[in-house]
Order: C-alpha cells, then structure tokens, then sequence
C-alpha cells in the first residue's frame, strides 16, 4: 500500500475509524508475538492448529477433510423482498464469504470453475480473504486475479462489491479493488435499473476491529429505500434492523467448519444466538443469511459443513420457500 492508497482510505474512512482500525491491526500482531492482550480467537493458537492437524494425521481423515474443503456447493436461496423496485425482480446475487483464498493453492480458479455454469447479476464478498489474521497478501492476490474477472465477466449488470472481515488488514483494500472487487469501507453503492434503485451497504468488520459505522453510509439513502447489508459476522443484527435492513448477508462463522455427523457446529465463532450461524434466518422481519464460507481456516479441512456459493434471489411475491439446492 503506497502513500496515495493511504490518502484515498483516509478520504474514505475518516481518520477516527481509520485510525482505530490501524490500531487494533498492531494491537493484533502484539497479541499474536504475545506481547498484548485481545480476544481469544482459535485459529490464532498455533498450539491448537498443530494438535487439530496432528489429530487428522493419526486418525486417518485429513485427506478425507480437504477433499470435504474442496466440495464446493453452489446453493440458491429465494428471498422476498416487498419494497424490491419492479425492475429489479429476480435480481441474483452471489454471495461468497471466508475465501481464505491463500489456503490451498489454486483456489481462486477452483471457485470460478464452480460458478461457470451459474448465472448472477451481483457478486457480493463478505470478507475473509487471508488464511492467517496476519502475513503477507501475495498469494490471496494472486487467487484474486483468478477469480474476481471470472465473477466480474458474470456480474455485468452490477459488478462485484467486497468488504472486509476479521482476518482481512486495510492494507487488503487496494489488493481487492486492483482485482477489480470494489471495496466497500461503510460505504453505500446504488443498483439501479430503470429509476429504480436498491442500495448495497458495505460495512467494515465487527468482529475485531469493531470499526463499522451505520450512520456514514445511511446519510446519503432516502428513508424508505431498499437496502441490503453487507457484514462480516452475525454480531449486529439488532442494530441492523433498527438501521430499516431489510436483508442482512453475511459469513465468518464457517457454519462451524468441523461439525459432529448431526451437523452440530462444536465452535461457532461469534457471539450471536446459534440460529444466525449457518443458512437463512430473520430477525423482527429483516431476513439474513450467514454463509458457512467458500474456504477454511485454521485448518484446511471441513467435516459435515460443506462450503458453499449461495445466490440470492430476490423477489417481490412470496412463492414459496428457499434454499433450493
Ligand atoms: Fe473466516
């Protein structure tokens, strides 16, 4: 990131969220040399990581859990939307979360190989592009440029729009917006057809960095208007509905990643109710869908929680339920 970058991201940001966010990024790599204080975060203790992996050695499964990882699935989830503009019914948005795109080599085209045959208007990143919360972006970059003109040569209509997660530094954003994702940092982009407009609200994370801002982005959209909220984690939902979202999307959780046969999800990596970790769920009448991630982390491995591609459908008449495939 270069000294222009760091005007642009001031200009952007603000210098108070900016400059809490830098904060917390050093806060971060301290904690993690073990010289400061944070929250716990299990893919960060290396100790951990070395006996999960050792555990999927001895037992056998480690190859079986990355073939799991690999096992894309592209899920469609039908959402009704009352206030959506006629012009825009039907509009599909694809929504990828937890790239970790760093973590297995090749990734970026394995995802774009994936969604060759899928049709979307929208593609929407929910953050989360690195493996680790901290090193370098050269091999994330190098998967960004396989994947994001694929999604880009889909999404003509409407482009591609990421956000940051918790494992994502600021330095990421040109990294993301030179691939050709736009980049939103509490910021609000217009979709518009016709006159018609739905608004896309890109808000910075919550899980960590705590950086996010409702009332910056919310000043330029007229009362009543659809708006759609992109978030990292499930962390915020009260707040969203009182902000008038009417859909919530969002990741981080990884569905769990290793899960029990049941589906049972032992770690759910964020605090929220367990009923907002995985899959479609709504909230006094905001609808949201946490993503269990494209990629893994931690451990390159998944076990009864398949990552997946979801594309939202939105529509204004209600003709029945979701999650079709
Ligand atoms: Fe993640």
């Amino acid at each position: 990131m270069d000294e222009h970058d760091l005007i642009r991201l001031r200009e952007r940001m603000g210098d108070q969220y900016l400059g809490r966010r830098l904060h917390a990024q050093v806060t971060r790599i301290l904690y993690l040399v073990g010289q400061g204080r944070g929250g716990f975060h299990y893919e960060n203790v290396e100790v951990i990581m070395r006996l999960l992996k050792l555990l999927l050695r001895v037992s056998g499964i480690q190859a079986h859990g990355k073939r799991n990882a690999l096992d894309l699935q592209v899920r469609e989830n039908r959402v009704v939307l009352p206030t959506l503009p006629p012009a825009l019914e039907g509009i599909r948005i694809a929504h990828l979360s937890d790239l970790h795109l760093d973590g297995y080599p090749g990734l970026g085209q394995h995802i774009a190989h994936t969604l060759a045959d899928h049709t979307f208007d929208a593609a929407v990143l929910t953050g989360d592009y690195r493996f680790y919360t901290t090193g370098h972006y050269d091999r994330v970059a190098q998967e960004l440029r396989a994947l994001v003109p694929a999604l880009r040569a889909h999404a003509q209509r409407f482009g591609v729009y990421a956000i940051l997660g918790n494992h994502d530094f600021i330095e990421m954003v040109p990294v993301l917006e030179n691939a050709g994702a736009q980049t939103l940092l509490n910021e609000a982009v217009a979709l518009t057809a016709d006159d018609a407009t739905l608004w896309l609200v890109g808000l910075d994370d919550a899980h960590y960095y705590g950086t996010y801002d409702f009332a910056k982005p919310l000043r330029g959209i007229p009362p009543n208007a659809p708006r759609i909220l992109l978030i990292h984690s499930p962390e915020v939902i009260p707040e969203a509905s009182a902000h008038g979202f009417e859909l919530y999307l969002t990741g981080h959780t990884h569905g769990g990643q290793i899960c029990l046969p049941n589906g049972f999800a032992p770690l759910k990596n964020a605090h929220c109710a367990r009923r907002y970790i995985a899959g479609a769920w709504s909230f006094n009448g905001m609808q949201g869908y946490t993503s269990r991630g494209v990629g893994a982390s931690g451990v390159f491995a998944r076990f009864f929680c398949p990552p997946e591609v979801v594309i939202h459908i939105l529509t204004r008449a209600d003709l029945g339920h979701s999650e079709t495939r």
